[in-house]
């Protein structure tokens, strides 16, 4: 499949074929280039290259075929331009923004956000002379009030990391635009199958490939995709600071890409079956899934997501008058995770394997209490990543451990 077949094909199809440049072994599956380096048959070649006059391989660092063909095939099924790997999700999402902000710059961001992503704003980026202002992201009055003044760059997750609020993608890309910013979108939670902001009006979506892309819980690695001149810049800066992924990295992720979308699929109607099931348990306050009726932006999600995703955020009920966010909270809602025979306790998401994860204790541990209630989180929150398992295996572990709070 050469790039100009891409446009033909759909996406389930793109997933398993884009980005494979056979050898002249004929291989069936993608070679793994471990390599450092590659060498010039003549000096000239390597000036050459080197002077840009030419264009090849040269050092890891910058490119490596198999770190290309994870690439091609990632903005193959998102409708990219272009796309740049990276070691890590984190990576994305710093070298996303670093790569085009200097100090005097302005980022608005949405305040829910994953609790690193944060940490890197208010932590470096303030530090370094950019303004960070936030938005509270379902509200499009604060967006319109935050963005009525002129930015360099947004950014937000939709839906939100952990609690599922979905942001309007098409009002903040015209908000955006009018402001003179890049709208830069974290697609985790939707996965690329699920949504896509480009189309949207995004200029760029980042992902962490160690959730979903991986999805069997083996390598970290992530991406940032867009047009080619905003992804150069981000080319350009990994290239000289070395937030480069490993090539056996990028051969996982590369290879996993083919089933990404059955296991999305997959998981997804089992996350839907789930919350919906939840939200009528006696033990349980509220579930937030975004294609359930019940989700304040459901009108929203169902206009721009083709999938709800794989995770499901719950509040277990609590007695009447128990703090949602002391100590009372905490232990009932631990009682609850620790009693789960199937589902693991971890911080990841988007895995095979289902997931439970006690935000406030940990991924977003260092906003506080104040901090955590200004996004709708307490200490009963759980966000439970619904993997591959039988989905009547998962609703019997969740209905006993429910039993055992
Ligand atoms: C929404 C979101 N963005 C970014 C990241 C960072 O990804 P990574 O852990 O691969 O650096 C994560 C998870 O860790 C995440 O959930």
């Amino acid at each position: 499949m050469t790039a100009a077949d891409v446009p033909a094909f759909r996406p389930d199809t793109l997933a398993v074929r884009a980005g494979q440049h056979r050898t002249p072994f004929d291989e069936m599956a993608e070679p793994i280039f471990m390599t450092q380096g590659y060498i010039y048959p003549t000096a000239a070649e390597a000036e050459a290259a080197f002077a840009g006059e030419i264009q090849r391989y040269q050092y890891s660092r910058y490119a490596n075929p198999t770190v290309t063909m994870f690439e091609e095939r990632l903005a193959a099924i998102e409708g990219a331009d272009d796309c740049f790997a990276t070691a890590t999700g984190m990576a994305a999402v710093f070298v996303s923004l670093a790569a085009i902000l200097r100090a005097g710059s302005r980022l608005v961001s949405s305040r829910a956000l994953f609790g690193s992503s944060i940490n890197v704003f208010d932590e470096y980026f303030t530090g370094w002379g950019i303004t960070v202002d936030y938005v509270d992201a379902t509200d499009p009055a604060d967006w319109e009030r935050v963005l009525a003044t002129p930015a360099d760059a947004v950014f937000l997750e939709s839906p939100t990391n952990p609690m599922q609020d979905v942001v309007d993608i098409a009002h903040v890309a015209g908000l955006a635009k009018a402001a003179g910013a890049l709208l830069i979108v974290d697609n985790v939670f939707a996965t690329p199958i699920g949504q896509k902001p480009l189309a949207l009006g995004a200029d760029a979506v980042v992902y962490s490939a160690t959730k979903h892309i991986d999805g069997q819980g083996r390598v970290l690695g992530g991406a940032v995709l867009g047009g080619v001149e905003y992804v150069d810049k981000v080319r350009q800066m990994v290239r000289n600071v070395g937030l480069t992924i490993s090539p056996f990295n990028a051969w996982v992720l590369g290879k996993s890409l083919e089933t990404l979308p059955v296991r999305v699929k997959a998981q997804s109607a089992s996350a839907l079956d789930l919350a919906g099931w939840l939200e009528t348990h006696p033990r349980i306050a509220t579930s937030r899934y975004p294609l359930l009726p019940s989700h304040p932006q459901y009108e929203l999600a169902t206009r721009q997501m083709t999938l709800g995703g794989t995770l499901v955020t719950i509040d277990i009920a609590l007695p009447d008058g128990t703090d949602p966010h002391g100590d009372e909270a905490k232990a009932a809602t631990f009682r609850f995770m620790d009693a789960l025979r199937i589902i693991d306790i971890s911080n990841n998401l988007g895995d095979a394997k289902s997931i439970a994860t006690h935000p406030a204790t940990t991924t977003h541990r260092r906003l506080g209490p104040e901090g955590r209630a200004k996004v709708g989180m307490s200490s009963a929150t759980v966000r439970l990543s619904i993997g591959l398992e039988d989905v009547e295996d998962l609703r019997a572990d969740l209905d006993q451990a429910l039993s055992a709070i």
